[in-house]
């Protein structure tokens, strides 16, 4: 198990952990889903979490039995009727959104010079940064649109260690999604999932919620695995 002491650099997810988007991207999806005919339930929910625009189109339409009555130029249109339906849903957006904690967790970081960057697989990343007023603290991002492959391929992960020039092994990623959790392990980072510790339970690190997000409590809950190990 990693130590503490390695660490020097936090590779974040966005949508779910520094803002509560991921609410909004599952409302676009639904409205679009049920429009299509497919049925919208919590487990397709939580299989979309992380997952890339035109991936996630491809879940739900597997989810509906209806993936090859489409062209790839419906598809298209499809994806980017959810993105305007996303857009819309962020018109008013500013950084109440922010989710608990996360200001005190970054300035801390930065306090104790540690790096940080995104790995997130939204397009909207820049706007919605900007709009929270984030957009300073992650001056390094890696750009989904340079990306082979999605989320829970290590790929995303492994270049956000890459931006900040460290290794893996000196990188904690943090995400809300099992998809992300499965990137950031694979990428060989250390793992903090943030909700549902049943579902995200291959992360090395889970708190309930982005509150816990303390580099003490993050100290802890490795020193206390180090113990057991
Ligand atoms: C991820 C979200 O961060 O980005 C997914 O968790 C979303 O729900 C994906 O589908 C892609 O986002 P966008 O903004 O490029 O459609
Ligand atoms: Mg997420």
């Amino acid at each position: 198990m990693v130590k503490f002491e390695q660490i020097k650099g936090f590779v974040f997810d966005l949508d779910g952990v520094i803002a509560d988007t991921s609410v909004y991207h599952a409302k676009a999806w639904r409205q679009l889903a049920e429009k299509l005919g497919v049925t919208w339930t919590d487990d397709l929910a939580d299989r979309l979490k992380g997952i890339s625009r035109m991936d996630s189109l491809n879940m739900i339409l597997n989810a509906g039995g209806i993936e090859s009555n489409y062209t790839e130029t419906e598809k298209e249109l499809f994806a980017t009727e959810k993105n305007a339906n996303y857009l819309k849903l962020l018109k008013n957006m500013d950084s109440t959104e922010i989710l608990p904690g996360i200001v005190d967790f970054i300035r801390d970081l930065e306090e104790h010079n540690y790096k940080l960057s995104l790995a997130s697989a939204s397009k909207n990343s820049p706007f919605v940064l900007k709009r929270l007023g984030l957009d300073m603290y992650f001056k390094n991002k890696v750009d989904p649109t340079t990306l082979k492959h999605g989320k829970p391929d290590p790929e995303i992960f492994a270049r956000g260690a890459e931006v900040l020039n460290l290794k893996p092994s000196e990188c904690i990623g943090i995400e809300d999604a099992k998809a992300g959790v499965q990137s950031i392990n694979s990428a060989g980072e250390l793992s903090i999932g943030i909700g549902n510790a049943e579902i995200l339970s291959e992360a090395d690190i889970n708190f309930a919620s982005t509150g816990e997000l303390t580099l003490e409590n993050i100290k802890k809950a490795l020193n206390s695995q180090i113990n057991v190990d």
